[in-house]
């Protein structure tokens, strides 16, 4: 479905992390480079788009956040109250709870007239118009799935391919479901209940950050690895200082899922916030994602790692500082040779 030279994708990562300068080195490496456009406005993902087209010729993706349905405004209220003491003390106020839909028909549009290669969605499935609107202008299409059932339901949009995550995975979980206990399986099993319900082309992502784990997936029926951490600490990668620093020296640290930065279920190392409101957050993307971000942007200018969302995947001890483009040779060729490809 992708035709790689080297069967890596590199995960889209909003927030930051996510740059041309990282998609058009991976993507130049034979793998497969991808923006976020998550939390963009619909402008900046049109220039991220043509900025990556400056870089490289090759193809690279962009991944888009389905909307959701508004979580419940009374669990959000109980839950700002409970936030305000560490607002008091950075001296912030808590953010607007606001629902919103991200600009997601602005978004779809910009890459329909960008014509941009390989699309992904995450947090839901796109209606079949939108799909097949991304057909019309050339792109591959690709479906985030947790679970075998949301595969079956991903398969219905007209997706060609579909985006397995692990819940070894950094990040958020990227299923439409955002349910505690759905969609938790470990990859290689998610891998081989989804090959069986669905019978797609699967890309592998959760928990992978080096050849063996990338041979692991393609064996298990990945047409490649989609990797995000591992990417976290390339000097491309638009990553955090404090962030960055909190992976380098954290490699002991334990990961665990939350949503008390956000709203929905995510992957981050474990930190002061994280264990201090994880037990009261509740399932309202992107009503807490808007509460916390002026208690986030507070601890990241004070370069505080126990306040801001540090996302990893289980595997965040093995990943490298390495060019990506090294990184992508690397592992892509260590999987090569473990395959005897
Ligand atoms: C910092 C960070 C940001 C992420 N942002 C996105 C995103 O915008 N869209 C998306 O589909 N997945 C996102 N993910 C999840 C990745 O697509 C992927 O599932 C995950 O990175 C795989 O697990 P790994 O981190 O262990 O490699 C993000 C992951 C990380 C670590």
């Amino acid at each position: 479905m992708l035709e790689l030279e080297r069967p890596i994708v590199q995960a889209p990562m909003a927030g930051g992390p996510s740059t041309p300068a990282l998609a058009a080195a991976v993507s130049e490496a034979g793998g497969l480079g991808s923006l976020a456009a998550g939390y963009r406005t619909p402008d900046a993902v049109r220039e991220d788009v043509r900025a990556t087209r400056t870089l490289t010729g090759r193809r690279f993706g962009v991944n888009v956040f389905v909307p959701g349905p508004p979580g419940d405004p009374e669990a959000v209220h109980r839950y700002a109250e409970g936030l305000r003491a560490d607002a008091d003390r950075a001296g912030v106020g808590l953010g607007e709870p606001a629902h919103d839909d991200d600009a997601w028909e602005a978004k779809v549009a910009v890459l329909v007239e960008e014509r941009v290669p390989v699309v992904s969605f995450t947090f839901g499935l796109p209606r079949p118009d939108v799909v097949s609107a991304l057909h019309d202008a050339g792109a591959t299409v690709l479906v985030t799935v947790t679970t075998p059932e949301e595969a079956v339901q991903a398969r219905a949009t007209g997706a060609d391919g579909l985006v397995v995550q692990g819940v070894e995975a950094g990040g958020h979980r990227g299923g439409p479901s955002d349910e505690d206990g759905v969609g938790e399986y470990g990859l290689l099993t998610l891998l081989r209940l989804v090959r069986d319900a669905a019978c797609l082309p699967m890309v592998a992502a959760g928990g992978l950050v080096d050849g063996a784990s990338v041979a692991a997936a393609l064996v298990a029926g990945a047409e490649a690895a989609q990797l995000g951490t591992a990417f976290l600490l390339c000097p491309e990668a638009g990553t955090g200082a404090a962030h960055r620093r909190a992976l380098e020296q954290g490699r002991d640290t334990p990961t665990a899922l939350t949503r008390a930065f956000s709203g929905r279920r995510a992957r981050g190392l474990v930190n002061r916030f994280l264990v201090e409101h994880s037990a009261a957050a509740p399932a309202a993307y992107p009503e807490v994602h808007h509460l916390t971000t002026p208690l986030r942007a507070a601890s990241r200018q004070a370069g505080d790692p126990e306040g801001i969302n540090l996302w990893a995947g289980q595997g965040h001890a093995l990943c490298q500082a390495l060019p990506a483009g090294e990184l992508v040779r690397r592992i892509g060729d260590e999987a090569a040779s473990l395959l005897g490809r």
